[in-house]
């Protein structure tokens, strides 16, 4: 068996340790290689002088403009015949090679440190092999003192993007190989600190530190802000240290204390961070309270680097986490670059430190039955990617969690890996999804359960796992339960994240969890002649990928959040106003409310009249206060709808809820002589303009571009009923003095179900109304994606509304929007979401200007309800047919859609569809608008 077909998880490797700043030299082996690309793996060992040149850290793949192959996506499949441990004869392996000049230390052993290589590889120095290393996302050091020569040394590392390990990193990202973290050449002191691990846990106020440090006696640990220095002779003297009161750290609440770890030849900087984790029943307790995850799964992704570290990108990103105040990060499906651990650390984020693990592809075809969880020849490499996982991050305060891996079969090496792990860190608990049973873990875990799953798991217990016995279903139900993954980001969506919210605040036993994902994974690349976009799976070519399903994260590949996470932002903030202004509750863990400023807000009409700030004595974390407001925040205006926002910020917005104090809508229909300067075509009573302004419509459209959500649930049936391909057919035209009234039949090719649509234009005071009656009828039978109708404008540049904004909502995601006064440029009102898809919709328009030069204005009905409107320069039909937004034809045309109801988001892209009281169903509606030129 060749070294990268076998079941070892490397060779000559050291033990792994803690990823820790030192004092030690270090030479970093970054920069310039020498490159040479093989397509299989057992090349020849050639002399490197004619090769390329390629920068490490890298993907080669990212590289060379197509010369070094392409990436690959693919989500559960793997993308070569399901044949364990073997891998195609076809395996891109890059040889990488460098020299550098050995650094007159003074010391006796020299490390060779990887820190990430995917998949496997084989290390020369000088021409002598050293060893090999897997576990694309895990450190491999190794000793190469005896190999080392004064002056220049040579460097040559083989790495095969296949192997053996591979079946193991099934995750769902691209296939990205290469030497794609640093390289670095450690010198290790004679008097070194071998490893050190320092729990730091937090009782009552005060601190204890558990140190277990191996190396060259005497160590002594100083932490000077505590006074805390303390020297061991020797091994036996190491013992907990009571270090008196401190402040705890929280991801709130990051207080961290540096401190040192030094021996003669090497001091070790770590910065601790006191805080206990610990389960109580079903209750997960750090600090001794519970912990509700808003969370965000995390994979290292960046646009041009793929999985190369940009701490610059990292922090930016961590940064935007926090400003939307997500406080937990789940890094899936590996440990990240170990500097996010440290980000994590300082910003503030629990983290859900995951293994390097995933096998999902032997799920796929159920002929495949020989599931590595459950095969012992892998047993030693799950077990070597479990230690080397806890024992790289042993350190960080923020990690709270450990987890297995992600998707792979429940079995005995998962549970080996959780044995281990219990035994070397009792301090935190072990998750792991799949161990559905609670056989070897201590959280119960899901990902996209619906709400009703949700609720029977916070009550009766899980029934939807089946065939669990009795007394597994009592362990399970005596877990906390963690979700692990929901609200699939996937293009426009997801919706329903406030009902899970709702849903998690109602059961104790659950926490909350971590949406589905962070960022969306697209790599910048070019079309032929030269246009940049985001690629997804298939656009290199790739003979099996799974398309746009990489796309699926809160923030765009260019790094623009998207109105998800505005939205997920809204529905987790911190601080909850009441339904009765003056009241709040707070959801902070462990801080009180003395940062926030509070501020009150009132708008008449949209127009601000009055503002001011708020004393609210500080409300102690998860619980609730009343506060006074001052009268004038409670004025009513005489006419119009006056609103009062309340607002709380720490550095940027933590909580905010609006209050309608009044409604007098102003808009009142006055007929009049004339049609407003409206002129219709006499034979199709279509509107052509005006006044000067060029303005053609109504059209009933009933379609939108199907979002990734629509497409994996009734989005085919939109389809297969002909709602892309209306046809209208005037069935009668009734043109008065003042008025004009126009019958249609709207029906799809092959139907006879239809709607039968009046639109009823007449003279108002300054102005033109139209009236719109759409009845559906008999045999309907699916949902519609928005019942509304389209105009048709030459060019408008520039939107100013009275409505719901500032962003794009929908039924099911709207607690971000807010009702105000906006203006955006038209381009600026939808999302580029990488495949092109509905966007831009803003319900509840009261009043928008286009250019300045029309108005158009909504009529309440009954209820209150009015229709949004959006604004778009191609038809549904045309954002439909794009797989890419360089792929919409140019257009000199804009289209304003008026809809009186929109089909909610769901998530069933990965999850549960559109909830039944946010779809859109086939029913009678009129509405009525108010045009003015
Ligand atoms: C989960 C998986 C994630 C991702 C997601 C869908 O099953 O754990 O890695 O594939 O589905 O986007």
């Amino acid at each position: 068996m060749t070294y990268y077909e076998d079941f070892s998880p490397g060779s000559n490797r050291l033990p792994p340790r803690s990823w820790v700043r030192s004092s030690a030299p270090v030479l970093s082996l970054n920069g310039d290689w020498k490159f040479k690309l093989w397509p299989h793996a057992d090349a020849p060992l050639e002399d490197p002088a004619e090769w390329d040149t390629l920068p490490v850290p890298s993907h080669w793949v990212l590289h060379g403009d197509g010369r070094y192959g392409r990436p690959i996506y693919t989500n559960i499949k793997y993308p070569f015949p399901v044949d364990p441990p073997y891998v195609p004869d076809e395996n891109p392996t890059g040889d990488h090679f460098r020299t550098f000049t050995l650094p007159d230390w003074g010391i006796d052993r020299f490390v060779l440190r990887f820190d990430g290589v995917e998949s496997t590889f084989k290390v020369w120095v000088n021409g002598t092999e050293v060893g090999v290393g897997k576990g694309s996302r895990l450190a491999t050091e190794f000793d190469v003192t005896d190999l080392l020569a004064p002056g220049e040394n040579t460097l040559l590392v083989r790495v095969h993007q296949w192997s053996a390990a591979t079946y193991l990193e099934d995750q769902d990202q691209w296939w990205l190989p290469g030497i794609f973290r640093d390289v670095t050449l450690l010198g290790r002191p004679s008097k070194r600190i071998d490893d050190v691990w320092l729990q730091a846990s937090f009782t009552d106020g005060h601190g204890v530190v558990t140190p277990e440090v191996s190396g060259s006696f005497p160590i002594t640990l100083s932490v000077p802000e505590l006074d805390v220095s303390v020297t061991w002779q020797s091994p036996s003297e190491v013992a907990p240290l009571e270090v008196g009161s401190v402040e705890p750290w929280s991801a709130e609440s990051p207080r961290l204390y540096d401190c040192s770890v030094a021996s003669a030849g090497e001091s070790v900087h770590l910065r601790l961070g006191f805080r206990t984790v610990r389960i109580d029943g079903d209750q997960f307790l750090v600090n001794e309270r519970k912990v509700m995850f808003y969370g965000v799964n995390r994979h290292e992704t960046h646009p041009v680097l793929g999985r190369v570290f940009d701490l610059d990108h990292a922090r930016r990103d961590l940064l935007l986490m926090k400003q939307h105040n997500i406080n937990a990060i789940r890094t899936s499906h590996y440990p990240p670059d170990p500097r996010v651990l440290e980000l994590c650390d300082e910003l503030g984020l629990w983290v859900m430190l995951e293994c390097d693990l995933e096998t999902h592809g032997f799920e796929f075809d159920p002929s495949i039955t020989d599931n590595p969880s459950e095969d012992v020849r892998w047993r030693e490499q799950f077990l070597d990617r479990m230690e080397r996982t806890v024992e790289r991050d042993k350190n960080h305060p923020s990690i709270v969690i450990w987890s297995l891996g992600n998707e792979c079969a429940t079995g005995r090496n998962m549970a080996a890996m959780a044995q281990w792990t219990h035994e070397r860190d009792p301090g935190r608990p072990v998750h792991f999804e799949r161990d559905h049973a609670s056989a070897y873990t201590d959280m119960h875990s899901r990902m996209y359960a619906t709400l009703s799953e949700l609720a029977v798991i916070a009550t009766t217990g899980n029934a939807s796992e089946g065939n669990l016995r009795p007394e597994e279903a009592v362990r399970q139900r005596n877990r906390p339960f963690v979700h692990c993954e929901y609200g699939h980001a996937m293009g426009n969506g997801p919706g329903s994240l406030a009902d899970y919210q709702a849903v998690y605040e109602q059961y104790p036993r659950l926490h909350g969890g971590f949406i589905w994902e962070w960022r969306d994974h697209g790599i910048l690349t070019k079309t032929a002649d030269g246009t940049p976009f985001y690629a997804y799976g298939g656009d290199f070519g790739e003979v099996v990928h799974d398309g746009n399903f990489v796309m699926d994260g809160m923030v765009l590949p260019d790094g623009t959040p998207s109105p998800g996470l505005a939205e997920y932002a809204a529905v987790i903030a911190p601080i909850v106003f009441g339904d009765e202004p003056g009241t709040l509750r707070s959801r902070y863990h462990s801080i009180d409310t003395a940062a926030v400023q509070f501020t009150w807000r009132r708008e008449d009409d949209g127009v601000e009249v009055g503002r001011g700030e708020l004393e609210v004595f500080p409300v102690p974390a998860g619980e609730s206060g009343r506060f006074e407001l001052p009268p004038e925040a409670l004025d009513v205006a005489a006419s119009g709808e006056t609103w009062l926002t309340l607002e709380a910020v720490s550095g940027h917005v933590v909580g905010s809820r609006q209050y309608q104090l009044s409604s007098r809508p102003s808009v009142s229909l006055v007929r009049a002589k004339g049609l407003g300067g409206a002129v219709f075509d006499p034979r199709t009573g279509s509107l052509l303009r005006i006044g000067n302004v060029e303005i053609t419509g109504p059209r009933l459209e009933l379609y939108r571009a199907p979002t990734d959500n629509d497409i994996r649930a009734g989005g085919w049936m939109w389809h297969e009923r002909g709602l892309d391909r209306l046809e209208h057919r005037v069935r009668d035209i009734l043109i008065g003095d003042d008025s004009i009234t126009v019958s249609m039949r709207v029906a799809a090719a092959t139907a006879a179900r239809c709607v039968e649509v009046t639109y009823h234009w007449f003279g108002v005071e300054d102005g033109v109304a139209l009236r719109v009656d759409a009845v559906p009828s008999q045999g309907w039978d699916c949902t519609w994606p928005r019942l509304g109708v389209r105009f048709e404008l030459p060019s408008v540049e520039e939107a100013s509304w009275f409505g719901t904004g500032p962003l794009e909502s929908y039924s099911d995601s709207s607690t971000a929007a807010q009702v105000g006064r906006f203006t955006s440029s038209v381009d600026d009102l939808n999302v580029v979401y990488s495949k092109p898809q509905e966007t831009g919709h803003r319900p509840q328009l009261r009043s928008l200007e286009l250019d300045g030069r029309l108005r158009i204005d909504t009529v309440p009905d009954r209820t209150g309800h009015r229709p949004g409107f959006s604004l778009s320069r191609h038809t549904p039909q045309q954002i439909a047919a794009a797989a890419h937004p360089y792929e919409l034809p140019s257009s000199d045309r804009v289209y304003l859609f008026v809809d009186n109801a929109q089909h909610g988001l769901g998530s069933a892209a990965c999850g549960p569809d559109v909830l039944p009281q946010h779809a859109n169903w086939p029913a009678a509606h009129t509405f009525t608008l108010l045009f003015r030129a």
